[in-house]
């Protein structure tokens, strides 16, 4: 596989030998942890085939079955602060969509903040972690991406067979997911160049690939359930919400459901 993925990278990648590649793993992102904490070199990538506890935000755990989908991670060493990647998830959401628009031909949106969708359904997940050192400052930024790229609706298990889907569910064709592994390493490794150089860039090209602009949504948080419009991203990724009693207010916490997406009606 590693060699496969390297035939579709550009000819001396930079990250072209610190690709690690896993039959099984618990999870790409735990290993990741590990491997910052044991002093990784900027650009690792690992790769999984299965993982048999793939991790997603909100502590729920992502389906990751064998020969199906992209389970990466990538480790980033960005020397900065914490505060200086607010944006990270962001930018990871518009480099997969890059990615998968290079190696499957259509450009997914991304429902806010970090799912990759289409037709309404999921196609990718992103969960972002940081390792901090004794100062506070970032010692290791961890990118994980699942990418869901061959399943067919049958191969979903029944609870999300309504919301999720995949690459080739969209195309209609055979997914290579060699191709799909080195796009999205080339899309990450632009990225990391201009993450804290250009957040601005990077904000508005969210903005323009983020479904849920411009939308009724729905935010649960905790006990509370309130309705409002989407309207627009703010500078550290937030969610510019005006809701129904006419107060606006930056969303960074809570779950958001776009109506019309996820069962939200
Ligand atoms: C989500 O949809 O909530 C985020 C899903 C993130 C899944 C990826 S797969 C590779 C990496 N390893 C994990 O355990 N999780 C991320």
């Amino acid at each position: 596989m590693i060699a496969e993925i390297r035939s579709y990278l550009p000819e001396n990648h930079p990250w072209q030998d610190q690709i690690q590649y896993f039959a099984t793993i618990d999870s790409t992102n735990t290993r990741a942890r590990q491997l910052a904490l044991s002093g990784a070199s900027h650009g690792t990538v690992l790769i999984a085939d299965t993982q048999t506890g793939g991790r997603g935000r909100r502590g729920r755990s992502f389906h990751s079955p064998a020969g199906s989908g992209i389970y990466m991670s990538i480790l980033l060493r960005p020397n900065c602060a914490p505060t200086e990647l607010m944006h990270l998830t962001c930018a990871t959401a518009v480099a997969a969509c890059d990615a998968v628009e290079a190696s499957a031909g259509f450009r997914p949106g991304i429902k806010w903040t970090n799912d990759l969708v289409f037709g309404k359904r999921k196609l990718a997940g992103i969960l972002t972690e940081l390792v901090l050192d004794p100062q506070g400052r970032v010692s290791a930024a961890i990118i994980g991406i699942g990418i869901n790229c061959t399943q067919q609706p049958q191969d979903f298990p029944s609870e999300i067979r309504d919301m999720a889907g995949s690459l080739s569910s969209v195309t209609g064709r055979p997914i290579d997911r060699a191709q799909v592994a080195a796009g999205l390493i080339v899309a990450m490794e632009g990225m990391s160049r201009i993450l804290l150089a250009n957040p601005a860039s990077v904000l508005s090209h969210y903005r323009q690939d983020c479904i849920t602009l411009g939308n009724p949504i729905r935010l649960i948080r905790g006990d509370e359930e309130r309705f409002g419009t989407a309207l627009d991203i703010d500078a550290a990724g937030g969610l510019v919400v005006r809701f129904e009693d006419g107060t606006i207010q930056t969303v960074t916490s809570g779950e958001v459901s776009v109506r019309g997406m996820y069962g939200y009606l």
